[in-house]
């Protein structure tokens, strides 16, 4: 199976709905992955929709561009990070959009690939940036696990882990260092926490989320992009932001309370409640299980 199979898009349907894909409209898709969300919105622009699709990884732009092929003449893809958008949108000579999808975090392209070090699971190098050095930060996951100091450290795993175990955690891993690969990180993690029957998520999930946000400085890139969209944006057009766990979700929650409030609303929020996957999709898909869709129309 290739990965373009592998990867299904989450919560596809809410996010078309929400998107309101009409035929030649113009779309930005600010995290192209695999293009599984792009192709459904070529698909529904067609004849002559087009489509931007962004992503900080080339090996998602070159997987994308694969499986975008039968729409070459109504694609532009380009790697770059999702705050670069405006640039990448005026080059492409794409705006005013009619919609912006964003769906973050990572794909199963990057999650299967243990060479990327994403996984705690799949032994790898602590790498875990999402683009290669030139475009991305120069901190790697190797650097933050073995050179910062255990305050540090811990104060990362509280705030981007949410993990109130953070100290123990950090020690933990200080005391186990060096540490070379993402199974030894997380193996460092359960001997410092050890593991709780039951529990949904291995104890190391929220580790690798914490560094993972670090070395990419993905809260704070959403932060710029978020600000950015509207800019983009065709008066009526979407805004559609499928996060994957409370910081993102809180982040455009924050975001489109204050953009569609005040004397002068720059958004009009059109999924009052988050939207969340149904079980059928989870069921069918486990890694949609976290996923919250939040919705925007520009006005
Ligand atoms: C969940 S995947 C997208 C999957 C895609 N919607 C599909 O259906 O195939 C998220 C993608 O966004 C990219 N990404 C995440 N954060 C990014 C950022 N801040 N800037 C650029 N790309 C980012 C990742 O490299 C990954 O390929």
């Amino acid at each position: 199976m290739t990965s373009s199979a592998v990867h299904q898009p989450v919560m596809l349907d809410e996010a078309l709905a929400m998107l309101d894909v009409k035929p030649g409209g113009r779309y930005l898709d600010a995290t192209v992955g695999l293009g599984g969300h792009a192709q459904a919105v070529l698909e529904a622009s067609a004849p002559d929709g087009r489509l931007l699709g962004l992503d900080a990884d080339p090996e998602a732009i070159a997987a994308a561009g694969d499986r975008l092929q039968p729409f070459a003449g109504r694609i532009t893809l380009r790697q770059c990070w999702l705050d670069d958008a405006p640039e990448a949108g005026a080059d492409a000579d794409m705006s005013p959009l009619d919609g912006i999808l964003c769906d973050l975090g990572v794909s199963s392209l990057q999650l299967d690939t243990p060479e990327r070090g994403f996984s705690l699971r799949a032994d790898g190098p602590l790498d875990m940036r999402l683009g290669p050095s030139s475009v991305a930060s120069a901190v790697t996951a190797r650097q933050i696990v073995n050179d910062w100091p255990v305050e540090e450290l811990a104060d990362l795993i509280y705030e981007y882990g949410d993990d109130r175990r953070s100290r123990r955690i950090a020690r933990g891993i200080a005391r186990r260092r060096p540490i070379e690969t993402t199974v030894e990180l997380a193996d460092a993690v359960v001997e410092a926490v050890g593991t709780r029957p039951g529990a949904r998520i291995h104890p190391a999930t929220r580790v690798f989320q914490a560094i993972r946000l670090e070395v990419n400085r993905e809260l704070d890139r959403l932060a710029a992009f978020l600000t950015q969209a509207r800019g983009m944006l065709a008066l009526g057009g979407r805004l559609v932001v499928i996060a994957f766990h409370s910081l993102e979700d809180r982040i455009v929650k924050g975001f489109l309370r204050e953009q569609s409030s005040g004397d002068e609303p720059s958004f009009r929020t059109l999924t009052r409640r988050v939207l969340r996957p149904s079980t059928a999709e989870i069921q069918r898909n486990p890694r949609a299980r976290s996923a919250r869709l939040r919705a925007a129309e520009a006005i």
